[in-house]
């Protein structure tokens, strides 16, 4: 195994530990709402899309440094990219905006919104679209890299470079700018509904995954 390899399988097992540290903080804060159950319980549906934005964040990173390195080598690791596009996809997209999507905007679509949130969540959808079908370029020619024995390295870091250049921005403005000030549009408990769909969301997510894997 080369070093570069060595260095990506290093960061990518770095980054799947952190992936479940950040399951297992989910998974505390579901057992604090069972402690708390004939309590008051103010935890609000964005506080799990937040701790899954600091993932995405620190996979950001591991993909700049997977840049430097490209640029230095000139040369892709296949399997970083595979993980990328694994990452990208089932975290970012399926879990992480599937959440986003069909929960949080889904019930914001049915409030009457102000003309700048309307904006906001719709740019925020249209990022969502950019990444998945920047995903699925980064898929292909990963697999034409591979497969055919094509050099797609130009198309490869084009399409890590998108990715690395709207993630940060289009997180800290739900972050920022549309989250918290969302809240506001829902009573204490709509919150609770949303925050408990979010929990089944994940929960059903795992079957869903390995549902399609035999079903392919
Ligand atoms: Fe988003
Ligand atoms: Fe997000």
């Amino acid at each position: 195994m080369d070093n570069v390899r060595e260095d990506s399988v290093k960061m990518l097992n770095h980054a799947l530990e952190l992936e479940h540290a950040a399951r297992i903080q989910y998974l505390a804060h579901a057992e604090q709402k069972k402690l708390q159950n004939n309590k008051h319980f103010s935890m609000m549906p964005i506080a799990p899309l937040m701790i899954e934005h600091r993932l995405i964040e620190k996979m950001i990173k591991l993909v700049e440094d997977e840049l430097y390195k490209i640029n230095q080598a000139n040369k892709v690791d296949p399997i970083f990219i595979e993980k990328t596009v694994d990452f990208f996809r089932t975290y970012a997209d399926r879990c992480h905006h599937g959440k986003e999507e069909n929960i949080l905007f889904g019930e914001l679509a049915k409030k009457k919104l102000s003309s700048e949130h309307k904006k906001i969540m719709r740019e925020l959808i249209n990022e969502h679209i950019l990444g998945r079908t920047t995903v699925d370029r980064l898929a292909n020619a990963k697999e034409r890299y591979v497969d055919v024995d094509y050099d797609t390295t130009k198309e490869i870091v084009e399409c890590l470079k998108i990715l690395v250049g709207f993630y940060p921005s289009h997180i800290a403005r739900e972050d920022k700018q549309f989250f918290f000030p969302c809240m506001k549009y829902f009573s204490q408990e709509e919150r609770d509904i949303m925050l408990d769909q979010c929990w089944e969301f994940d929960r059903s997510m795992i079957h869903e995954k390995y549902q399609k894997t035999i079903e392919q």
